[in-house]
């Protein structure tokens, strides 16, 4: 695909088919992440990829602790709120979301089926984790940043879905134990990778973006 071509294709995919994505397929995937610039070359990020049933047990375990209202402990604090221009967008986005899904203002049960949904990678076969060294610049979110970016990008070439979930992140301690990831590493994002399921309506919404001048100002 032409650049532009896959900055279209790319959306945020919520709903995938069981197919799996090959270990070849994922390797490239990561390569082409490789190619961001990091602060120095320094490239602090690294990847942890798990398919098949180890992702599935891994799903389990968070779904588990999501629905049990286990305390979250994420290596990264979360953003507890927003403000402004910011809080205005993230409500917009959710209600468009929502809306999609079919899913009412007061239906709390639907709404807090969606949002266990975030925990099983939305039915992705393959889950993809994101991970920077501890005890280093705060930069290096930034770094791993771009190479999550341009992950999904890449997928998006091959026709794959992706979805960047911070819900997957919020348990890091099971997903240490699932991916032998070190105490010394901190998990960044998870990311959803599979087939995009063509029958899911949820998977035709397309997010927003600010006019540009709101964003770009070009100063001479
Ligand atoms: C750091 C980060 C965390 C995110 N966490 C979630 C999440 O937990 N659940 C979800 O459905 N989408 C999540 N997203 C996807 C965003 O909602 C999405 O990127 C944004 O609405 C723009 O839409 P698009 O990706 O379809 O262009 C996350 C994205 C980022 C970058």
């Amino acid at each position: 695909m032409e650049f532009k071509e896959v900055l279209e294709a790319r959306y945020s995919c919520r709903a995938f088919l069981p197919e799996a994505v090959s270990d070849e397929v994922i390797r490239e995937l990561v390569a082409a992440s490789q190619r961001i610039p990091t602060w120095g070359n320094t490239q602090p990020g690294k990847v942890y990829a798990v398919s098949g049933a180890k992702a599935h047990a891994l799903r389990i375990d968070l779904t588990a602790a999501a629905t049990a209202g286990q305390d979250e402990n994420p290596d990264i604090p979360m953003p507890q709120g927003f403000e402004g221009r910011l809080m205005d967008r993230y409500r917009a986005l959710g209600k468009s979301l929502f809306k999609v899904l079919g899913i009412g203002r007061d239906d709390r049960e639907k709404r807090r089926e969606h949002y266990t949904n975030n925990f099983n990678a939305f039915g992705a076969p393959t889950l993809v984790y994101f991970t920077v060294p501890d005890r280093q610049s705060p930069y290096v979110i930034m770094d791993v940043g771009a190479m999550v970016s341009t992950f999904c990008l890449a997928a998006a070439d091959q026709g794959l879905g992706t979805c960047v979930i911070a819900a997957l992140a919020r348990y890091p301690d099971a997903v240490r134990t699932r991916l032998a990831i070190p105490d010394d590493e901190k998990i960044v994002i998870g990311v959803a990778l599979g087939h995009p399921d063509p029958a899911a309506e949820v998977n035709r919404f397309r997010s927003a973006r600010e006019e540009l001048d709101e964003v770009l100002r070009v100063l001479s």
